[in-house]
């Protein structure tokens, strides 16, 4: 019999129960349901809503469940449907009518609301350690690598030459960001819901307050309606984890092309890279490409909760049951990624002499020497054009610009004198761009101290 079976003649059709049960995947929200359970059940004896010896044993008996499913004692059932109904039934089994007594003032709408809020809420601080984790290791690659200089690029060609600790502290502000928007959305996660029954709250005199106290929660919602039928919180934080995805998914991007043959500015560690089962020669970044291809998988879960959600009328719908598979499959994706992604980088061997070379290669230093003649009164617009011409003269001749002799110089402005070496040289154009936010040695020691400082605040 269902625990709703009062107003059915008929039993539910198998196909039904299969289809409507959603326990497959909400048993994993066993604890936060049982937590909430006992807070519920412990208001309800405080407010004399229950009497308190039923308060207490419905408290014990929740306990000694939790621990029973802990031990792997407990077998679900697909016709209790979802966690909400398995753990009352299984009260009910142990305890008879006084277990029937913990549902008073609730519904399973506020309860899922209440449950999905408690589960996300743990699994933010835990994707937030992680990258924390993360940041950290890029400030130790940042640190050894603080006179490492390689082609910074735009459009994928070498641009001007920056350090390969500027270029990683880059990143360290992207997730630095991801950490922010998390933290903001625990805020909107940590409003209690009970309270608000099925949809009109309740007429019991529950003491909301006292529940969202046990359970930690910082306020209470304040509409019943929304509380219901609202799961932006889910939507949001998978949006954030979107977007954290999509930085992975670029340093992946660049960790693929920099451990190609063409770039060689890292070699992955063999614990991190992988065979082919027919190419003897070869090693792949395999993890580095199922992040990237991870993300994909993310973007889908926040398509999923966006539309399952776009035309649902208040209050609860069933279709919210949709929600959890897809925030739980975005929340265990960047769970996966982040630790075997951190190792990755971590262990990477960086090969400073690949990536000086590339650097020296590509006219990465055209703009210092623009800025050279700026420096012997050319203007710029000038010294732009002039230097064009200087390139493509290199260009012909297989030269970089500093391998111009002097006379070569002169021929194309007779102000460039001996010093042009010194001034053009990759470690000049490297210290002179010591701007707040540049590439320069004293620019990035500020940043790693700034990043060191916000880490230690979280
Ligand atoms: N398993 C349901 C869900 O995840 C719980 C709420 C069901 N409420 C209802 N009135 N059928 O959404």
């Amino acid at each position: 019999m269902k625990l709703w079976g009062g107003r059915f003649e008929k039993s539910t059709d198998k196909s039904v129960d299969d289809f409507n049960s959603s326990i497959r995947f909400d048993s994993r929200m066993y604890k936060q349901d049982i937590l909430g359970s006992i807070a519920h059940a412990k208001m309800l004896g405080k407010c004399n809503i229950i009497p308190e010896e039923d308060s207490i044993l419905i408290q014990n008996t929740l306990k000694e469940i939790l621990n029973d499913i802990e031990e792997g004692k407990v077998e679900f059932e697909i016709d209790a449907e979802d966690i909400h109904m398995n753990i009352e039934k299984i009260l009910i089994s142990r305890i008879g009518d006084v277990g029937k007594r913990l549902h008073t003032g609730r519904s399973r709408n506020d309860q899922v609301a209440l449950d999905i809020r408690m589960y996300l809420r743990d699994e933010i601080i835990e994707i937030k350690n992680m990258i924390v984790a993360l940041e950290k290791t890029l400030i130790d690659i940042a640190k050894e690598n603080l006179d490492t200089i390689l082609p910074g690029y735009t459009h994928l060609q070498r641009a001007q030459p920056i350090t390969f600790a500027h270029h990683m502290m880059a990143y360290f502000q992207m997730f630095k960001r991801d950490i922010e928007r998390l933290n903001d959305c625990y805020k909107r996660i940590n409003i209690m819901p009970l309270g608000s029954g099925a949809l009109a709250s309740t007429t019991y005199p529950l003491d909301r307050y006292m529940v969202a106290k046990e359970l930690g929660f910082d306020e209470i919602t304040e509409n019943s309606l929304d509380a219901v039928g609202d799961r932006d919180f889910a939507i949001e934080l998978t949006s954030c984890l979107s977007l954290l995805m999509m930085h992975l998914s670029r340093f992946s991007e660049e960790i693929i092309l920099w451990s190609s043959h063409e770039f060689s500015f890292i070699e992955l560690d063999d614990a991190y890279s992988t065979g082919s089962s027919i190419m003897p020669q070869k090693k792949n970044p395999d993890v580095a490409e199922l992040v990237r291809g991870k993300t994909g998988r993310v973007y889908g879960s926040l398509m999923t909760l966006l539309t399952v959600m776009k035309s649902l009328p208040l209050a609860y719908n069933k279709d919210m049951q949709e929600d959890k598979e897809a925030v739980f499959d975005a929340v265990d994706t960047v769970k996966m990624c982040l630790p075997v992604f951190t190792k990755m980088i971590e262990t990477m061997k960086v090969k400073k002499d690949e990536m000086y070379k590339a650097a020296q290669g590509g006219f990465t230093n055209a703009t210092d020497m623009a800025d050279y003649l700026v420096k012997k009164g050319i203007p710029f617009r000038s010294a732009h054009e002039i230097i064009g011409k200087m390139v493509l003269y290199c260009i012909e001749n297989n030269k970089a610009i500093d391998e111009l002799n002097i006379s070569e110089f002169k021929s194309f402005h007779e102000n460039i004198e001996e010093d042009v070496y010194e001034e053009i040289s990759l470690s000049k154009c490297v210290s002179g761009r010591n701007l707040p936010g540049g590439p320069a040695k004293e620019s990035v020691m500020k940043a790693i101290e700034n990043g060191m400082k916000f880490l230690s605040e979280i």
